[in-house]
């Protein structure tokens, strides 16, 4: 991966630490991030997009205090889409007005939260929510500003379960069966909601911007319908994240840039010839900011030969730091980190410790014939949706995130402990 590079004695490193070092100051396994990584690719999209856009961080591809101050200090607005991650946004003074909070299916609670935070936006999904919320900001006495999901009709070419602009699924207001111009009739008609805008997101880990230019073609259609019926033009549009990146070299993303100009140009052109003002345009990348800034660094437990087959290398993690190989049928690559080999490769698949077959971090792999216990192994690119999906299987105890900048590293998440489980098993 770009976050960890080898010295001219091949010894491994990141942010200006060695790989060893780092596992012997903080144990395996561990989410080690490159923080001036982060903060180049936060900044990439900043300024690809420039002033005249925002740039939400997804935060359910990774989420801490941490990062919070960073997408701030580096001029990022963030997407929450529960109130706990709104709660750790809040908790590092991310400023409520840049917090857009999403949800299918979001609880009373989480709506009066947002509305008594004073989010900039809430992004609504449901007629139901439309009166929810209605309820919720009129009660408060403020008028909150919404936008409204919509579904574009487009499939986007990734795993199914991370599509979510084609019309069989639980997400957005259709766009052409007519639900998202009855959503607009209903918020119009709402005093206590501000219609800013209408937002679509098509799917995750997508490498063509096709998708995203289908997408904006049909949102600014519906901004032409909305001006003809109720004569306003709404301000804003936000078309989503789900920009993908690199998990092998086989995978070729698009850069913030490219993204960048692509919709620029269409939007600009569509509204153009629909005689519209060109409205304000938000994005939502989460695994394109995060996602290659960060590697998960296990210890070799055991190294199991198949005869015929492959050899199979357990480490000291497994599915419940990261799920998306079981889950999606993802891809990672590995690296030995702790020595150099010039022993010759050997087909493996890594493997955690959990009960269960399915436990593959790495489905085919390449490593050294002479790999061994203790030797230390890197997955790169496990920056999104590893540490956030994590979960406790077996009980096992979620990894920290140790966050590496100028040769100092220190922990952002902490390492579960034993008494972390006990404490929430009340007996
Ligand atoms: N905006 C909305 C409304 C979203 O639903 C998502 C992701 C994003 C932005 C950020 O998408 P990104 O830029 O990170 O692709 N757990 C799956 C991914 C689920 C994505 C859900 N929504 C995975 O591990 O691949």
């Amino acid at each position: 991966s770009r976050t960890v590079t080898r010295d001219d004695a091949g010894t491994a490193t990141v942010g200006g630490r060695t790989v060893t070092e780092l596992a012997a100051e903080f144990g395996t396994p561990a989410y080690v991030l490159d923080e001036a990584d982060f903060r180049a690719r936060a900044r990439a999209w900043r300024e690809a997009f420039g002033s005249g856009a925002d740039v939400y961080y997804a935060g359910k591809a990774f989420l801490s205090k941490a990062v919070v101050r960073w997408l701030h200090e580096e001029g990022l607005n963030l997407d929450v889409c529960s109130s706990g991650e709104l709660a750790v946004a809040l908790a590092a003074q991310m400023p409520a007005e840049r917090i857009a909070l999403h949800g299918n299916n979001k609880s009373v609670p989480e709506l009066e939260q947002a509305v008594k935070a004073g989010v900039g936006h809430v992004v609504l999904d449901s007629y139901q929510e439309i009166e929810r919320l209605a309820a919720i900001a009129g009660a408060q006495g403020v008028r909150q500003p919404v936008l409204i999901r919509v579904t574009v009709g487009v499939e986007a070419h990734t795993h199914e379960f991370i599509a979510t602009a084609h019309e069989d699924q639980k997400f957005g207001l259709s766009l052409s069966g007519g639900a998202a111009a009855e959503a607009v009739r209903r918020v119009l008609a709402e005093p206590a909601l501000e219609l800013r805008g209408i937002h679509s997101h098509i799917g995750s880990q997508i490498f063509d911007t096709a998708g995203f230019e289908v997408a904006a073609r049909r949102v600014v259609g519906l901004l032409a319908e909305v001006r003809d019926e109720h004569g306003v033009e709404l301000p804003e549009i936000d078309l989503g994240g789900g920009l993908g990146i690199a998990y092998t070299s086989e995978d070729d993303p698009r850069t913030p840039a490219e993204i960048a100009t692509a919709l620029d140009a269409i939007v600009r052109r569509e509204c153009a010839a629909a005689g519209l003002t060109t409205p304000r345009l938000s994005v939502e990348p989460g695994r394109a900011i995060v996602g290659p800034t960060a590697f998960t660094l296990y210890e070799v437990g055991t190294v199991k030969p198949l005869e015929g087959l492959r050899t199979y290398v357990s480490v000291d993690g497994g599915m419940s730091d990261n799920i998306r190989t079981a889950l999606y049928d993802a891809t990672y690559s590995v690296a030995l980190v702790s020595r150099t080999s010039t022993a010759q490769a050997m087909l493996v698949r890594v493997v955690g410790k959990h009960c269960e077959s399915g436990d593959i971090v790495v489905k085919d792999a390449f490593l050294p014939a002479d790999l061994a216990p203790g030797d230390l192994i890197a997955v790169p690119a496990t920056g999104a949706y590893c540490r956030s999906m994590a979960s406790n299987y077996n009980h096992a105890l979620r990894p920290p995130v140790i966050a590496v900048a100028d040769g100092a590293a220190r922990v952002i998440v902490r390492r579960e402990t034993e008494e972390d489980l006990l404490r929430l098993d009340i007996g």
